[in-house]
């Protein structure tokens, strides 16, 4: 049997993606539907060889019949028209930050809490955390489970397609211009100059003069693993790397553990792969993880700070792990549960 799945943001940078991965993890669609804003209407995609014309979503009567609906086109997009979906019959797998921490919203990631989809019936909403949340905490549930973790101090490096399709544009243009000697163009998706430059500014600035997106991954993480007392302190910074977040995370552990345990817990740990011999040079980088579906972990040493504490650099596909496939693998788990 299949599902009739509607991709909403269907030519932004994750929602293409959201077709690859659909498509390469043989999801069973039986219609496509694609929607994006009325400036790509008429555009078409193809999914398995066939092409599908781009639908302006505001000009929709309706969307009834849609099973399952994989939402990336910012959050107002997702405020306005997540809650219509789902009133006209389908589950909403939504990307942005626009129901996450909602009471009645599930925030999933299926390696780490896979039996809170089961709420999603209030809302008929399920959302896909922050990409640079995602992949800490797949790291981080297993340690967790294995010694407790009190404490969390990040820091992220993320790569401009977190911001966008436009982002990724700004970067490329930027340092072709600088390459060539001609004025930078002026920076207009990104806060600042990103060409070989560190922007510590990702998201609004709130009053505790953190970023929203440093907020999101305190407040996200407690919520997807229902610890109320873990402590997250984040600085995220966007680096002129195309795809691939990378994080130092610092860990405060509930107990001593070594990073040979680390390792090994890892090692057993779903959707993780460990890359990590310093000596051979090995360890995650962004440009080897593009394309990959897993978190990638390595430089696992023991803190100097934390006692007993664990350091360690953690890399997944922002785009895929951190968004898409994330959220297809929650529409997997809708299916495999038989909650569509
Ligand atoms: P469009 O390409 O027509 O602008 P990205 O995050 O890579 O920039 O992609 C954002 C996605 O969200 C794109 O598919 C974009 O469509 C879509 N989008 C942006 N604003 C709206 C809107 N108001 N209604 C529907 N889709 C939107």
């Amino acid at each position: 049997m299949g599902y009739r799945v509607a991709v909403v943001g269907a030519t932004g940078e994750v929602g293409r993606t959201f077709l690859k991965v659909l498509e390469e993890r043989n999801f069973p669609v039986d219609d496509l539907v694609l929607f994006a804003s009325e400036r790509s209407e008429g555009k078409t995609l193809t999914f398995k060889g066939k092409e599908y014309e781009v639908k302006a979503l505001t000009k929709a009567p309706s969307f009834k019949g849609i099973d399952i609906a994989l939402f990336s086109a910012g959050s107002s997009t997702s405020r306005e028209y997540a809650p219509r979906f789902a009133q006209d019959g389908a589950v909403v797998v939504d990307n942005s930050s626009a129901w996450r921490m909602d009471p009645e919203v599930p925030l999933v990631v299926p390696e780490v809490n896979p039996e809170d989809i089961r709420d999603f019936h209030r809302k008929r909403i399920i959302a896909n955390p922050n990409c640079s949340t995602i992949q800490m905490v797949v790291v981080l549930k297993p340690i967790y489970d294995y010694a407790g973790v009190k404490r969390v101090v990040v820091a992220t490096y993320q790569s401009v397609s977190g911001a966008g399709a436009k982002a990724i544009r700004e970067l490329e243009e930027q340092t072709k211009a600088w390459c060539s000697g001609r004025d930078l163009p002026e920076a207009r998706h990104i806060p600042k100059r990103i060409a070989f430059n560190c922007v510590p500014h990702i998201d609004v600035f709130l009053e505790n003069d953190y970023t929203k997106e440093e907020m999101k991954m305190l407040n996200e993480t407690r919520k997807i693993m229902h610890d109320e007392n873990i402590k997250v302190s984040a600085t995220c910074v966007r680096v002129p790397v195309f795809y691939g977040h990378s994080e130092a995370v610092h860990l405060e552990t509930g107990r001593d553990i070594t990073p040979e345990e680390v390792r090994e817990v890892l090692k057993e740990a779903p959707g993780v792969v460990v890359v990590d011999d310093p000596e051979k040079g090995l360890y995650p980088l962004a440009t080897d993880v593009e394309g990959r579906d897993e978190v990638f972990v390595g430089r696992i040493r023991r803190d100097l700070s934390f006692n007993p504490g664990i350091a360690m650099w953690v890399v997944a596909d922002n785009i895929r792990k951190g968004a898409a496939t994330n959220a297809v693998q929650i529409a997997e788990l809708l299916i495999k549960e038989g909650l569509v």
